[in-house]
């Protein structure tokens, strides 16, 4: 796992939008995999800004994202289908019928979970992976204990994450849909590169347990300490915590150059 602290949100941007336009670049048709919410955010702007300069085109690539909530209308704003259509793959160049979620309207959850994870590795599994994490720990919906093998399946949202996201429901925590369909933490773990976002002082304490933490369902993201491949790029507040902070600014400033992210 490289941590990577920068100073703010456009610096994250930056890196992270540099790391799939590195990748879209040298494989056209990658496939992307896509979270919503606020932490993905200066990536995508920073992707838009790529593609208005005519330096990244999505037009062969692929995306998944990670999840959507069950039962919301199909015309609902914070559908995640339409959530990363307006904050991502609608401002960019994507096909028609490139960018797939799991279906939270379908009448047979169940089988609309092993379809997802059916249509991933038909596309050749996530070549990059961006994520976010929750206050609690959780990646994707993968709420505190969440199977570490789990595949793409129901969740019941907890308390604490429907008021996290009250904000995107005018702070009706009502409003907030208490299940959800997310990606399972063995199905983020077939990504080949993970990229995970996070900023502001809510998160030091999850990240802290992600980077530093024993692995346990009890802290879902800390199943990432068993990929090969993860990028962590956070700001001061949310590496606030961390007890390593020093070496891993000084690894990252003695990075050879030719390493990559
Ligand atoms: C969103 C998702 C969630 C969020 C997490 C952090 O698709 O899967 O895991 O990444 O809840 O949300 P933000 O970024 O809004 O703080």
């Amino acid at each position: 796992m490289e941590i990577v602290i920068l100073p703010n949100s456009q610096e994250i941007g930056r890196l992270g939008g540099g790391v799939f336009a590195d990748l879209v670049t040298a494989k056209p048709d990658a496939v992307l995999g896509l979270a919503t919410g606020s932490s993905p955010l200066a990536i995508y702007d920073n992707l838009v800004a790529r593609h208005q300069a005519g330096e990244v085109s999505f037009a062969q690539a692929r995306a998944f994202t990670l999840d959507e909530y069950v039962g919301l209308p199909a015309d609902h704003p914070e559908r995640y289908r339409s959530v990363i259509e307006k904050d991502f793959t609608g401002r960019v160049d994507f096909a028609p019928d490139s960018v797939q979620g799991p279906n939270g309207l379908a009448e047979d959850l169940r089988a609309a979970g092993a379809e997802y994870d059916a249509a991933i590795a038909a596309a050749g599994g996530v070549d990059l992976q961006i994520l976010g994490i929750g206050t609690d720990g959780h990646i994707g919906f993968n709420e505190p204990g969440s199977s570490l093998a789990s595949r793409t399946r129901i969740k019941t949202l907890t308390h604490q994450t429907r008021l996290d996201n009250a904000r995107f429901f005018d702070n009706d925590l009502d409003a907030v849909p208490v299940h959800c369909l997310t990606q399972g933490l063995g199905t983020i773990m077939e990504a080949r590169h993970i990229l995970l976002v996070a900023t502001g002082q809510g998160k030091a304490e999850a990240v802290h347990h992600l980077v530093e933490g024993a692995v346990s369902a009890m802290w879902p993201g800390t199943i990432l300490q068993h990929h090969p491949h993860v990028t962590v790029l956070l700001d001061e507040a949310a590496a606030s915590r961390l007890q390593l902070a020093a070496y891993y600014r000084q690894t990252y400033a003695s990075k050879p150059a030719w390493q990559g992210l």
